[in-house]
């Protein structure tokens, strides 16, 4: 979404969790969402990785893999280490791998341009997932920025699929709307081989009539792409964010945070049949979807 501050970051974290430790899949983070380096402050690694920036021990790094060069840096490194990736994965106390964001992904982001052939532009994260990341990993999760960036086409190239955040406010759904369009008219001409497979309102209060009419209007719009759950807003993720952990670590939770986790890991479980389902859309059975609304509106 091409906003900020929907919840992209927070949600991916806590889905690679559920995924790794509660539905047993091998699951790794990348972060491309910008140099702020996020999903590694969300884990508490982000001065490991800022200690390797300035101690020039930070490479290859993410931004290296967009590089012509790759495939001889990658060489080298099996030659001296065994494993290519081997100084580019963290692997996270909470169990999911991370590959954090680099600072270079901006100049990264520059050098595409001079890349003419856009099927060449946009298609180096894909040849290194699948060439290095693939085999290694059951479920791969991208952090990407909303802007239509190089680097975020890259990832929608690579992507099987794209799970949307939205906030329940006037201006989201339209946004949501247009990612759907675009997707769709990228399918259609052959950019891209994905689809919107999940749609998600984070920080919603199901208990007001505004949060209410906006569940509504996304089930009407979005219908079977919408979550099973929602995310609703929780004080504990600030404080888990400031611990460096998820919800999921939290000692004593409020009631707030029991649900999002309870959403979070009924979306995961979600995202893993539709990922294993062809045609999840057309199998989906839009009657459940319709009478889950008449509840929470009753
Ligand atoms: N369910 C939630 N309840 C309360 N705060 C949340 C929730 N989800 C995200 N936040 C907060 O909202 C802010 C933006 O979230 P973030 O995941 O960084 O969004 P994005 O990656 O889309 O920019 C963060 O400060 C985060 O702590
Ligand atoms: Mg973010």
């Amino acid at each position: 979404m091409d906003k900020g501050g929907t919840g992209k970051t927070t949600t991916l974290a806590h889905l690679g969790v559920v995924f790794e430790n509660e539905l047993d899949y091998e699951t790794v983070l990348i972060d491309l969402a910008g140099k702020q380096g996020d999903l590694a402050k969300h884990f508490g690694v982000w001065e490991q990785v800022e200690v390797a920036v300035a101690n020039d021990d930070d490479w290859p790094n993410i931004a290296t893999t967009f590089q012509e060069k790759w495939g001889q840096v990658a060489r080298l490194q099996d030659e001296s280490t065994g494993d290519p990736l081997a100084d580019m994965i963290l692997s996270l106390d909470e169990g999911p791998d991370l590959i954090p964001t680099s600072e270079e992904l901006d100049g990264i982001d520059s050098m595409l341009n001079t890349v003419d052939d856009p099927g060449e532009r946009y298609a180096r994260l894909d040849a290194f997932l699948t060439e290095y990341v693939d085999e290694r990993y059951d479920v791969i999760l991208i952090d990407a920025a909303g802007s239509s960036s190089n680097i975020t086409m890259n990832a929608l190239r690579a992507a099987g699929h794209v799970v949307a955040l939205s906030k329940p406010a006037p201006f989201d759904e339209g946004q949501a709307r247009k990612l759907r369009t675009d997707l769709k008219s990228m399918v259609e001409q052959q950019t891209l081989e994905t689809d919107l497979t999940m749609v998600m309102l984070n920080e919603l209060d199901g208990n007001t009539i505004a949060g209410r009419e906006f569940l509504q209007r996304f089930e009407a719009e979005f219908g079977p792409a919408m979550a099973p759950q929602q995310i609703p807003s929780t004080q504990d993720i600030i404080n888990a964010q400031m611990r460096g952990t998820t919800l999921f670590e939290l000692e004593d939770p409020l009631a707030t945070a029991e649900r999002a986790m309870d959403a979070y890991r009924a979306n995961a479980t979600e995202l893993a049949r539709r990922f294993e389902t062809c045609d999840w859309m057309t199998e989906t059975d839009s009657s459940t979807v319709e009478s889950d609304i008449s509840t929470e509106v009753n």
